[in-house]
């Protein structure tokens, strides 16, 4: 077992059951174009997000890091037609690439991205009482996590599903002499999150095209 079988059999599935829209592949093209890093979900991880949103009848969704809006508008397939999602990003070229990115999709109109650091954003929709949402996905800054979810669980209600991205990074979460950034900041997210009697919770190693990582996922406890 290898890279190249993870990444065949990915590119079997997403050619035989997933069948992406040409237009995410678009979506990839123009963010590298635009120089943007090439950090975005994999395209199964994307059809997990939209199927969760139509599972769930998620008519509320706010993601967290938007970058050139490919998991942004995973997350918008899925949405009805009075459902909405606001996205956050801290880089106006991001947000920008973004917002022509979303445009080729009908559900252009559902999406707002709202560009300033996240923290802030989230600090002002608590402060507005916002509604909350149904499903939050955590995709930005790796050490900002833990507050992220402090927010993010301010902006929940019961049931409110909380995914957060990128919390194996290789396995190195595990490595004791990590200095990484990153890791320190995932670590102390996972230890906030160990300590939070709201929230139940596992977590998903991946493989596939892209490397080897994996995501939280959280629901805010009814019981609770
Ligand atoms: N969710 C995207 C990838 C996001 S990459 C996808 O899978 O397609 C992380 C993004 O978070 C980058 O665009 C980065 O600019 C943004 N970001 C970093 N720090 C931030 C902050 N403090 N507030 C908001 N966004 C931030
Ligand atoms: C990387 C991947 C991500 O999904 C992300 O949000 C940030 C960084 C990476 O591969 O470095
Ligand atoms: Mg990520």
């Amino acid at each position: 077992m290898n890279k190249e079988t993870w990444k065949a059999v990915d590119e079997y599935y997403q050619e035989l059951i997933i069948k992406p829209d040409p237009r995410f592949e678009k979506i990839l093209e123009v963010s590298n174009k635009e120089g943007l890093p090439t950090i975005q979900i994999p395209p199964s991880l994307g059809a997990f997000l939209e199927l969760l949103v139509r599972g769930m009848g998620a008519k509320r969704v706010l993601e967290i890091g938007t970058l050139g809006g490919y998991s942004t508008a995973w997350l918008a397939s899925g949405l009805p037609e009075d459902g909405n999602l606001i996205s956050l990003e801290i880089d106006p070229k991001h947000a920008d690439v973004a917002q022509r990115n979303i445009s080729m999709f009908k559900f252009v109109d559902k999406v707002s991205i709202k560009v300033g650091d996240a923290l802030e954003s989230l600090r002002e929709m608590v402060e507005t009482n916002m509604d909350p949402f149904d499903l939050i996905f955590i995709d930005a800054e790796k050490n900002q996590y833990r507050a992220y979810l402090e927010w993010s669980i301010k902006l929940s209600r019961p049931g409110t599903l909380i995914i957060a991205d990128n919390v194996v990074r290789r396995g190195e979460i595990i490595n004791k002499n990590s200095t990484d950034a990153s890791v320190l900041g995932i670590r102390e997210f996972n230890q906030s999150l160990s300590e939070e009697p709201r929230l139940k919770a596992t977590v998903l190693q991946t493989v596939g095209a892209k490397r080897y990582d994996g995501f939280t996922m959280m629901v805010v406890d009814p019981e609770s």
